[in-house]
């Protein structure tokens, strides 16, 4: 089968459209013929093998897995040993930790869920890390408080906007001048353009901060929220050198806690069936809507590592297979 695969770490050059070997779904995975796959920042530090500590999961000094992308959405092909939820022919979407840059895919079916039916495998394959990262770090949002969403139009941000606004929160999206209109058209009641003006503009308001962009400083983000708020910091930004790249930002969180205000929490989604049962659920309702910047086709995955990584996609990149 065709895949976009890598022999060593380093920039997207290191990427090519080559011919592997088709997966065999083990126990309890399928094999998902794949129609589309969703493009993140995690494909980066995969692909550069950095910040180095990442290299501890994915390989010490090439990638242990040649075959990059996590998202993807398609069509089962096989079943393997012991599944029962699945058979071929049903439309999937969900994450791999093997590989969804390529023709098929091996999926834990932990990990996988039916397609929203109202979506194009296009756009279902741009729901499953951003839109499950962006309800994790809403869960605790209750109808009528505040959230501020930080990187408002971006993979995860185009999402957080639009949950908050579905569980009947007043939001407040920040975002660069030319997503300003984007950001209003998903819910949000109050934009913030971040090139006129900071994200402590209302003061000490917002119930729930969640920050995706990860280039404010924590106390700023911390004079945005209520006293008893919570600061919910979901990205590094594209800090990705050195041993920890963005994660650096996290060790700065105890000595900025230790004032009296809100409270910082990190997230570490998961991304689970029963998460993406919910969201084909709201999908579906007409509550949430992929927003898709850009459609590249698989053989152009490099150049959409490319685009992503400048850091201002208005919503999600995709490939199509
Ligand atoms: N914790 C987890 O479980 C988890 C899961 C998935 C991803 N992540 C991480 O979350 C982060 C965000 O992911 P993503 O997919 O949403 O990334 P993305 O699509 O690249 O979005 C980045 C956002 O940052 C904003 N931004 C850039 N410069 C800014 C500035 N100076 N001020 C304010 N905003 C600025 C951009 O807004 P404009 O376009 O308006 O400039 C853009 O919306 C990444 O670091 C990713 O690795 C974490």
């Amino acid at each position: 089968m065709k895949a976009i695969a890598q022999s060593r770490y380093g920039p997207a050059d290191v990427l090519s459209l080559r011919e592997v070997p088709r997966p065999v779904a083990g126990a309890a995975e399928v094999l998902v013929q794949v129609r589309a796959a969703g493009v993140d920042p995690g494909v980066w530090i995969n692909m550069t093998g950095q910040p180095y500590a990442a290299r501890a999961a994915f390989g010490l000094t090439r990638p242990r897995i040649a075959v990059r992308g996590r998202a993807l959405a398609g069509v089962v092909a096989e079943v393997g040993p012991g599944v029962t939820t699945f058979q071929p022919g049903d439309e999937v979407y969900g994450t791999t930790g093997r590989g969804s840059f390529a023709e098929f895919a091996v999926a834990p079916v932990k990990w996988l869920a039916r397609k929203p039916a109202t979506l194009s495998f296009e756009q279902a394959a741009a729901v499953p890390i951003s839109a499950v990262t962006a309800l994790a770090a809403l869960r605790a949002v209750r109808a009528g408080q505040r959230v501020m969403v930080i990187g408002a139009a971006g993979g995860i941000g185009a999402y957080a906007v639009q949950l908050a606004v579905a569980r009947g929160a007043r939001v407040t999206g920040v975002c660069g001048t030319d997503k300003v209109e984007l950001v209003r058209s998903l819910g949000a009641d109050e934009v913030v353009d971040y090139t006129a003006a900071e994200v402590d503009r209302d003061g000490p308001v917002h119930d729930v901060v969640v920050d995706t962009a990860g280039c404010r400083p924590l106390s700023l983000l911390r004079r945005a929220a209520a006293p008893r708020g919570v600061v919910v910091l979901a990205g590094g930004g594209h800090d990705s050198g050195g041993l920890l790249g963005g994660m650096t930002r996290l060790l700065r969180v105890p000595f900025v806690a230790a004032r009296p205000g809100a409270r910082f929490q990190g997230l570490f989604s998961g991304e689970r069936a029963a998460e993406l049962d919910e969201l084909r659920d709201l999908i579906d309702a007409g509550a949430v809507r992929p927003v898709i910047d850009r459609v590249y086709p698989l053989a152009e995955a490099p150049d959409a590592i490319r685009y992503l990584a400048l850091g201002h996609p208005a919503g999600k990149v995709v490939l199509t297979v």
